[in-house]
């Protein structure tokens, strides 16, 4: 189903964020050019572990960090794919490296029940809209084609329903009329690199709850503002 390709490993044996112990395993899910997981380690964060779902540039830079970077490969990305199975085996290998947070950071792999199962209320996002507007993969598309003026970026709890979870943080960036889907993107992920790494820095350092922030979520009246992967 899966192959790991383990590149050399560096786990740290005391994590601090700004000066305070902390006792939670973070790793960081990437898919693509790894500018986030490179933000969060330029930061300071206290990356444990890096997993792609695909060979990516960013599986390099974490390999240039000297964090431990593994490949867990999808063998179809077709509709043969065994998301559940997947999500099984990478849920028990996390849990079995002793991984308590996980961060998505442009993670391409929707994962099923058995991976929120294991690490419920444990697993960020961050996704490159003002969620619930335009969630889904094409979020800067979306938003362009429906002539915004203002869009953003949402880091929220990842759940089950893709772009779902509750809100964590947002911030809003301004559309230029010159903008295209990627100029816009860039400029969204100057923001969300920032912000990605605040919040989880105020996660780490127990600031913000993640238990308030599902329970919140739950008994609220309305659906709790909605979010996930693109
Ligand atoms: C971010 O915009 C994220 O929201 C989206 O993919 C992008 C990842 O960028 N899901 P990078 O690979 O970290 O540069």
């Amino acid at each position: 189903m899966a192959e790991r390709v383990t590149e050399p490993n560096c786990p740290k044996a005391v994590r601090t964020v700004a000066g305070t112990v902390v006792d939670m395993s973070l790793a960081v899910l990437v898919s693509g050019t790894g500018s986030i997981l490179d933000a969060m380690v330029d930061a300071g964060l206290p990356v444990a572990l890096v997993v792609s779902d695909r060979p990516c540039a960013a599986v390099s830079r974490a390999a240039g960090h000297d964090i431990e970077a593994v490949v867990v490969r999808r063998h179809s990305f077709g509709d043969n794919f065994d998301r559940d199975g997947y999500s099984a085996m990478l849920a028990d290998w996390l849990g079995e490296r002793g991984v308590t947070l996980v961060a998505m950071a442009g993670f391409g792999t929707i994962l099923g029940q058995p991976f929120h199962d294991r690490f419920a209320g444990r697993v960020l996002n961050t996704h490159p809209a003002l969620l619930p507007a335009f969630p889904g993969w094409h979020g800067v598309r979306d938003a362009l084609a429906a002539g915004v003026d203002v869009t953003g970026c949402t880091v929220h709890l990842a759940t089950l329903e893709v772009d779902a979870g509750p809100i964590l943080a947002q911030q809003e960036v301004p559309v230029r009329p010159d903008d295209d889907e990627v100029s816009l993107h860039e400029r969204i992920k100057v923001v969300e690199r920032r912000l990605y790494v605040d919040t989880l820095r105020a996660v780490l350092a127990g600031d913000i709850s993640l238990e308030s922030a599902q329970s919140r979520s739950a008994s609220a009246s309305e659906p709790a503002n909605e979010g996930a992967t693109s």
